[in-house]
C-alpha cells in the first residue's frame, strides 16, 4: 500500500523520527517524504508528524492534517515535556481534533525531544528567584533528560510500531 511520510521540524528531533519510519517501511510503497505538501495526498495512508508547540501540534502541521479526507493518518511527534504518559495522551488528543472526520487515525507514536540550550539558560535564571526556584529544578530535569532524546530506544519503538500498522490490510 502506498504511503507518505510528512514531517514538520524545527530542531531535528522529528526528522529523526520521520527517519526511522522511513527505514522501517518498504521503499517502492513510499510516495513522499518531507515537509507537508499537497504532493503527499496521493497515498493512501500518511504518517503524520509534528513537534509540540504550546500544547498542540504546530501550525504547518494543523494546516495539513485540517486538509486530510479519507486517509489512513498515522501520528508521530516529539515534545520537550516527557515525564508523564498522560501528557503525551492528552497532546495526540488535541493534535486528532485537527483531523476532519473521515479519516481514519491507525496509530500514534510519541516520545521526548531535546531542547535548545537557550531554553535552559532561562530556566537557569529562574533559580534565582525565590518563589520560582522549586518550579525552575524540575525544569532542568526534564530539560537534562531530554537531552538525550529521541534515542535508539525512542526510534526502535516507532519503529516497531509503524511496521505492526503497516502490515495490516
Ligand atoms: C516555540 C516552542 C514551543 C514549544 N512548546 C512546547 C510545548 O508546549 N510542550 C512541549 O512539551 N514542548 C514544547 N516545545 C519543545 C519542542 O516541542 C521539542 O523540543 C521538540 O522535540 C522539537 O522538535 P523538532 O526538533 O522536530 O523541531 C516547544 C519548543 C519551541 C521552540
Amino acid at each position: 500500500m502506498t504511503y507518505s511520510i510528512v514531517y514538520s521540524s524545527r530542531t531535528g528531533n522529528t526528522r529523526q523520527l520521520a527517519q526511522a519510519i522511513r527505514e522501517a517501511l518498504p521503499t517502492g510503497e513510499c510516495l513522499y517524504f518531507g515537509s507537508p505538501d499537497a504532493q503527499a495526498l496521493a497515498a493512501e495512508r500518511l504518517y503524520v508528524g509534528f513537534w509540540t508547540d504550546k500544547g498542540s501540534c504546530d501550525e504547518d502541521t494543523r494546516a495539513f492534517l485540517e486538509k486530510l479526507e479519507g486517509k489512513d493518518v498515522f501520528l508521530f511527534g516529539t515534545a520537550g515535556f516527557g515525564g508523564a504518559p498522560e501528557y503525551f495522551q492528552r497532546l495526540l488528543d488535541r493534535v486528532r481534533q485537527a483531523l476532519p472526520g473521515g479519516n481514519r487515525v491507525t496509530g500514534a507514536f510519541m516520545c521526548q525531544g531535546r531542547m535548545p540550550a537557550s531554553v535552559r539558560e532561562r530556566y537557569e535564571r529562574m533559580l534565582q528567584s525565590p518563589e520560582h526556584k522549586l518550579q525552575a529544578e524540575k525544569m532542568i530535569e526534564n530539560f537534562d533528560q531530554a537531552l538525550n532524546h529521541p534515542d535508539e530506544d525512542d526510534l526502535q519503538r516507532l519503529k516497531q510500531a509503524v511496521s505492526a500498522v503497516h502490515a495490516q490490510p
